[in-house]
């Protein structure tokens, strides 16, 4: 009966993504792996540059004229990261505070320009965007679909949209603690929201979790506006 219950939850689904994760990694690091020339350079790799030096480099394939919308900026991690990529950002973000945080780590980037507004309704002409970035973002507002017509408003035609969210959970204190409205998106329900806001050729896939990340495992998904 146990059985029954715990092996169908999400939270078992993370634990069987992780286990995955753990055991290659084990494979990996073991001591006459380790002791190779090849898992020499694996440690050095990661201590000369980082684990994620690969995956950063990764934003030099987007074309360097694209017109970037990062919505629901935050502190302005994203746009950071992409800054050095991008000839032009518009972060968008509803609170002043947030704002004001990603005001001071972008202060000098001068091709990236911050604008206050909601998400249901964009401070951003029609066609103005290239691509449009919904980074941890939709889980937190009531009427996701509202955000997506407007990220479709705001892109050209062809453009494209990409979503970085959690798959379904249930760690319902996140209501309280982080002012999450919903538990996670699935596929299904990403995709059908993609469709109706004008969104076509949509891609979903689920991400590997990180090895010290302790929050839900997540899902990017990327759609071209009509
Ligand atoms: C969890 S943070 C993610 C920030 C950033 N995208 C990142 O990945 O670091 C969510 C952000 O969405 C913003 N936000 C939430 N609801 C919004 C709305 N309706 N309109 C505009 N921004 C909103 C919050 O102010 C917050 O900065």
């Amino acid at each position: 009966m146990v059985r029954d219950q715990v092996t169908t939850s999400a939270a078992a689904n993370d634990d069987d993504r992780r286990l995955k994760q753990v055991l290659s990694r084990r494979k990996t690091q073991s001591e006459a792996f380790f002791s190779s020339a090849a898992g020499q350079w694996d440690r050095l790799r990661e201590e000369l540059f980082g684990a994620t030096s690969h995956l950063r480099a990764m934003a030099a394939l987007l074309e360097h004229d694209l017109v970037v919308g990062d919505l629901g900026c935050g502190t302005g991690q994203v746009s950071q990261w992409l800054a050095p990529f991008s000839e032009r950002i518009i972060a968008v973000d509803s609170s002043r505070e947030m704002l004001r945080a990603a005001r001071e780590r972008l202060s000098g980037q001068r091709h990236i320009e911050l604008r206050q507004g909601p998400l249901e309704k964009l401070p951003i002409s029609n066609g103005e965007l290239d691509v449009a970035l919904l980074m941890l973002v939709l889980h937190h507002l009531p009427e996701p679909k509202r955000a997506l017509a407007e990220a479709a408003r705001t892109l050209r035609s062809g453009g494209r949209v990409l979503i970085l969210d959690m798959l379904p959970h249930e760690r319902e204190e996140y209501r309280q603690t982080l002012g999450h409205v919903w538990m996670g998106i699935s596929e299904k329900q990403m995709t059908q929201w993609l469709q109706e806001a004008g969104f076509k050729a949509v891609r979903w896939r689920t991400l590997p979790p990180e090895s010290k990340a302790k929050g839900p495992s997540l899902f990017v998904a990327t759609a071209r506006r009509v």
